[in-house]
């Protein structure tokens, strides 16, 4: 039997403050702004075989009660011109609201199916507790359903600073962005006590939770695992594990171009999965900073890519391979637009035109690089059977000069398992990978 494509459906039901996304007539998720919720979030999310990836809303008897604001996927802030967005919740006591925020859905500019992806637009202020809006949001989110069973998210979110507003803050802050509250399920197992349901109903902290069936071990992009994935920067990070004995995998990907590019992850064993991009100082305990601010005609725009699978990519050498490589890279490649990879490329390119002249210890750890990074697809000689890949056979399909090769090995080629580089290794290291390439074709040499 050959997979059929899938059928993305769309259904916006305004009365009921909701817009309903199906796949072949399966729920997939559903996007909403209830009275209850201080922003809008896509709740709940499910892979292809049924399986809900996030925290009940509100949470189930066995899952951990804290942190009532997070409900499913969502995209703000803790720090606006002073004002919590993140935190805000309908669990802040009166007398603090004041200094909350909410991103407030306004209109449903466009629901639209077509085959496999449907498109949704929406528009959202972000309104201050003092009743004034500071920023204008316009998201486009793109569902979409591949017929080897992966579910996407694309998120591209842009904010305008509100009219009269000046500049708006957005200062180095632990609490943001992107955020996603997962199941119990997906939580670190070693994450063993927190406030849970007992018998009776009553929230109550347990310091010794029973963790069977609780299996989510993050991954990033940097080969950092676990509890070591929070407070580091990379393209991408997973969070897989096992639900009712099953491989599941939910992954957000971070997108060249971004504010703040590669994101820091604020991903925590308990089940909240955020990439950060704005909080620098915060999550990197001083290191860096950021403090990034949003002028009146001068937005900024965040694309994210959410991939749901059935499924645990394997990983050689700290690098996720096989048919979930090309998905997970294709977006630390570039983001679903065209004109975003063209552009990164084009920035790529003029970066390369000035190519550095590697030092020795360059040369030595692109060396070590090419074994370690690169031969898994490409072949310790070069000699790959699989053509595009194949460094020694003459053809080049993206060039043959130094330049050239450079951008491919920076940018990677979007769409592709052919990532991104740009952010593993200095200027010098790829300009020595692009010559080690090279190298294996004799009429180059
Ligand atoms: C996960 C697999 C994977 C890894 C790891 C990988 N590549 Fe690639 N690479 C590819 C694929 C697939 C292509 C072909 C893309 C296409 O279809 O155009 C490619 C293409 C290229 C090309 C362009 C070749 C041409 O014909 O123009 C270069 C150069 C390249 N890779 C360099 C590297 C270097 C250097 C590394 C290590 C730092 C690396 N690659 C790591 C999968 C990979």
């Amino acid at each position: 039997m050959t997979a059929q494509t899938p059928k993305v459906a769309i259904n916006s039901k305004p009365a009921e403050k909701k817009v309903e996304v199906t796949v072949d007539g399966k729920p997939f998720t559903t996007y909403m702004w209830p009275d209850s919720l201080e922003k809008p979030v896509l709740y709940p999310i499910n892979t292809a075989s049924g399986t809900t990836i996030t925290r009940g809303f509100p949470p189930l008897a066995n899952e951990r009660q804290d942190h009532p604001h997070h409900v499913g996927l969502w995209f703000n802030y803790g720090d606006v011109n002073g004002f919590d967005f993140w935190n805000n919740s309908d669990a802040i006591k009166p007398e603090q609201k004041a200094k909350m925020g909410s991103v407030e859905h306004r209109e449903v500019v466009k629901a639209e199916a077509k085959g496999d992806h449907a498109t949704l637009q929406v528009k959202a202020d972000w309104v201050s507790g003092d009743g004034k809006t500071l920023l204008n949001e316009a998201t486009t989110f793109t569902f979409r359903a591949a017929a080897n069973g992966a579910r996407m998210i694309d998120r591209v979110t842009t904010l305008a600073a509100a009219k009269g507003t000046g500049t708006v803050k957005l200062p180095d802050n632990k609490e943001g962005a992107l955020g996603l509250r997962v199941i119990r399920a997906l939580e670190d197992p070693a994450e063993k006590s927190g406030e849970f349901k007992d018998a009776a109903g009553r929230v109550t902290k347990m310091a010794n939770m029973d963790t069977s069936g609780v299996s989510g071990q993050y991954l990033s992009s940097e080969g950092k695992v676990a509890g070591a994935v929070w407070g580091t920067r990379g393209n991408w990070t997973k969070l897989s594990g096992k639900v009712n004995g099953k491989d599941v995998t939910v992954a957000i990907l971070d997108a060249p171009g971004n504010p703040g590019y590669p994101t820091y992850w604020h991903a925590r064993g308990y089940g909240l999965f955020a990439a950060n991009p704005l909080g620098q100082s915060a999550l990197s305990g001083g290191k860096d900073t950021l403090n990034f601010s949003i002028s009146e005609g001068t937005p900024a725009t965040f694309r994210y890519r959410i991939l749901v699978l059935d499924a645990n990519p394997t990983m050689v050498n700290g690098r996720v391979v096989g048919a979930a490589a090309v998905a997970l890279v294709m977006v630390t490649g570039a983001t679903s637009s065209v004109a975003l990879a063209q552009a990164a490329k084009k920035k790529g390119a003029a970066k390369a035109a000035a190519g550095p002249t590697p030092t020795a210890a360059e040369v030595a750890s692109a060396e070590e690089a090419y074994k370690t990074k690169c031969a898994v697809c490409h072949t310790p000689d070069g000699n790959s059977p699989i053509e595009q890949m194949n460094f020694a056979d003459g053809v080049w399909k993206h060039g043959s000069s130094m330049k050239e090769l450079m951008n491919t090995i920076s940018e990677g080629v979007p769409g592709t398992a052919m990532m991104s580089f740009k952010t593993q290794f200095t200027p010098g290291e790829i300009a020595a990978l692009a010559k080690k390439v090279r190298g294996f074709d004799k009429k180059l040499k």
